[in-house]
């Protein structure tokens, strides 16, 4: 395998620290990649779980018309969303408002097609403040309320391992009691993380049917064990 170190090709302070967009030529290849609150956050060379989070649960859902994603990264879990043509309207509420000008601006081809497509919009804000027990009206600009017919977080690495302390609220009790009354009937909620979480799994049992989904990736010589959440009220 070749490669070259990243290039930035944009980056912004923000008050959790440095968000920038690199990219990099692997194997000939364009790699985007995101650093977030100054740390690497994802690349866009292996997405399959990102792509999976929104794959694996629209397939159990008969009528996802409405869907809410926590969390812009790449956009790849997003744009997964779109191409079920059940989906009428998706929701992204990302926290950043530099990415989320990046995506307006088309900064990579995901971001780009995101940006601009007909059945999506992406908003800034805070998913906890969206999801809360008492969501506040302005908590994502422009954002209608809910219900949602499916409810995709993918804001940190998992509850173990958060790119902000503040969201350790979205995985209290009581605030995915709320976020999981914001689901509409037959509808679900699902969390990604970077390795099993066998707490949060407690946590939403007690609140829900819920699955646990692992998944292998193998990533430069590692093997890995992702997992999905899925919890259905
Ligand atoms: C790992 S990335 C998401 C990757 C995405 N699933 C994809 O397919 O590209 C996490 C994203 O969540 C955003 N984020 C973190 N905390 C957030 C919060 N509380 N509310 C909304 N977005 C948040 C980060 O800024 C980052 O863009």
């Amino acid at each position: 395998m070749t490669h070259e170190d990243p290039r930035t090709v944009v980056r912004a302070e923000t008050p959790r620290g440095e968000i920038a967009l690199r990219e990099r030529t692997v194997d000939g290849a364009t790699v985007h990649e995101l650093v977030v609150a100054g740390v690497f956050a994802m690349d866009s060379r292996d997405t399959s779980t990102e792509t999976a989070l929104a794959e694996r649960t629209l397939a159990l859902l008969s009528s996802p018309e409405r869907v809410l994603v926590g969390g812009l990264g790449l956009g790849f879990t997003a744009l997964s969303v779109l191409k079920d043509s059940r989906v009428r309207r998706l929701d992204v509420v990302e926290l950043e408002e530099d990415l989320v000008m990046w995506a307006r601006l088309g900064l990579t081809p995901t971001l780009g097609v995101l940006g601009r497509h007909p059945r999506a919009r992406v908003h800034v804000g805070d998913v906890a403040d969206v999801l809360a027990v008492d969501p506040s009206p302005g908590a994502a600009e422009y954002l209608p309320p809910g219900p949602w017919d499916l409810v995709l977080l993918d804001v940190d690495n998992g509850p173990s391992f958060l790119l902000h302390p503040g969201n350790a609220r979205i995985y209290a009790a009581d605030a995915l009691a709320s976020a999981l009354g914001q689901v509409s009937p037959g509808g679900a909620l699902a969390i990604w993380a970077a390795q099993r979480e066998p707490e949060l799994l407690a946590r939403l049992t007690d609140l829900a049917p819920t699955q646990e989904i692992p998944f292998a990736v193998e990533r430069e010589g590692r093997q890995l064990e992702y997992a999905i959440y899925l919890a259905r009220p």
